[in-house]
């Protein structure tokens, strides 16, 4: 599959583990966590290796600076590639570091989690955390190559793997209706046969939508965000300690499906099978923090999408197609918070 970007395009392999060491150029350096290096040792090879201590904390400016000093240190050069080999903070951070040493080396992402190869290692969106919010300073600066290997997913444990599907089920849900209906019938684990199927058709969508807006200018890019204004509201009002980000989206699906069919723009018996599905999947649906309405509207007006303190939300019309909607009244975000 390829993705075609501003500059050019790169294309995401489907691997196995056995061929994934082929994919990584002799003097590649490795960017990793100490927990997935362990793992994927054997894929590393003599390639010299960064290893973060694992966590979302570690997804910071310390850091970054951390491994563009330990580049230097190895003299990497500017031709040499670099290898982002981990979930989705390994992604952002490794990629933000390529996009800023020596103004920019290419670099292959590695997802190993379920979430970073269905979502973040596609795309081209690369960053790390301030103080003052998650993914705060950042660029658009696409891989040059994408390995995918579901075979890594067997690893994870089960609330990780979990908190990836949410985002599977997001993909049905704004896009892909039999993806819906699958998911409800096949129980998926890491090991499931159709799991790689499953993974390249959410990646699919992924790359329709940010080949048609790559920099999120034209509001389509904005509606993969289906469940993300609540869900980001909710993990940053529990300051990212409570909910994983799959488990924060499985509960904003949930209040925006109510908030559509409340608003007519969702058809009625959505959220029911909205429920249905995340309940299956052993997500959470509601949260105690929704009935801090004051601070959650208030978190989302600070959100990317907000414009002028407008709170806009993607909202499925039925399942399988959403819709961004712009400026939804304050009072209609507040009664579906209270009623989840
Ligand atoms: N750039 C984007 O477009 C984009 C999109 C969505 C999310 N994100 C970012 O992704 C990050 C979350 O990514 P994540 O959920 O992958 O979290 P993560 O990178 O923190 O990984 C979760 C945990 O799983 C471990 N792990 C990774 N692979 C493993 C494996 N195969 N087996 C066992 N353990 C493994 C990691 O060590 C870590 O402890 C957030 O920072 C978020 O902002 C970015
Ligand atoms: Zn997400």
């Amino acid at each position: 599959m390829t993705v075609k970007h501003a500059h050019g395009n790169y294309d995401i392999h489907f691997a196995h583990s056995a061929n994934v060491p082929s994919f990584i150029p002799p003097g590649a350096a490795v960017i990793t966590d100490s927990k997935v290096q362990g793992i994927f040792r054997d894929w590393l090879g003599d390639n010299p290796v960064f290893a973060m201590p694992p966590g979302e904390e570690q997804k910071n400016l310390a850091r970054f600076g951390d491994a563009l000093e330990w580049l230097a240190s190895i003299k990497f050069s500017r031709s040499g590639t670099l290898v982002a080999l981990g979930g989705g903070v390994v992604g952002d951070l490794a990629g933000f570091v390529a996009s800023a040493y020596m103004r920019g080396v290419r670099y292959i992402q590695i997802p190993t989690t379920l979430l970073a190869q269905v979502d973040s290692s596609v795309g081209g969106k690369v960053g790390v955390d301030l103080p003052q919010g998650k993914n705060l300073a950042g660029a658009f600066y696409p891989p040059e190559k994408v390995v995918v290997c579901v075979e890594a997913l067997t690893s994870l444990d089960s609330k990780q793997f979990i908190n990836g599907m949410a985002e599977v089920w997001k993909y049905g849900f704004i896009g892909d209706a039999e993806l819906v209906t699958e998911l409800t019938e096949m129980q998926i684990q890491p090991n499931h046969p159709q799991l790689e199927s499953i993974v390249r058709r959410c990646i699919r969508h992924k790359r329709d939508v940010v080949e048609q807006d790559e920099h999120e200018t034209a509001g389509l890019r904005a509606t993969l965000n289906f469940g993300h204004t609540v869900g980001h509201a909710i993990e940053q009002a529990t300051e990212y300690r409570e909910y994983l980000h799959g488990e924060a989206i499985s509960i904003g699906m949930m209040v925006e499906t109510k908030l559509g069919e409340a608003l007519g723009i969702t058809d009625k018996g959505t959220l029911e099978q909205v429920r249905d599905g995340l309940f299956r999947q052993g997500l959470p649906l509601t949260a105690d923090i929704l009935r801090d309405t004051d601070r959650l509207i208030d978190v989302m007006k600070r959100d990317k999408k907000a414009k002028a303190g407008q709170l806009a939300f993607s909202l499925l019309t039925k399942i399988g197609e959403c819709k961004l909607i712009e400026s939804v009244p304050e009072k209609d975000v507040a009664s579906a918070l209270k009623d989840s």
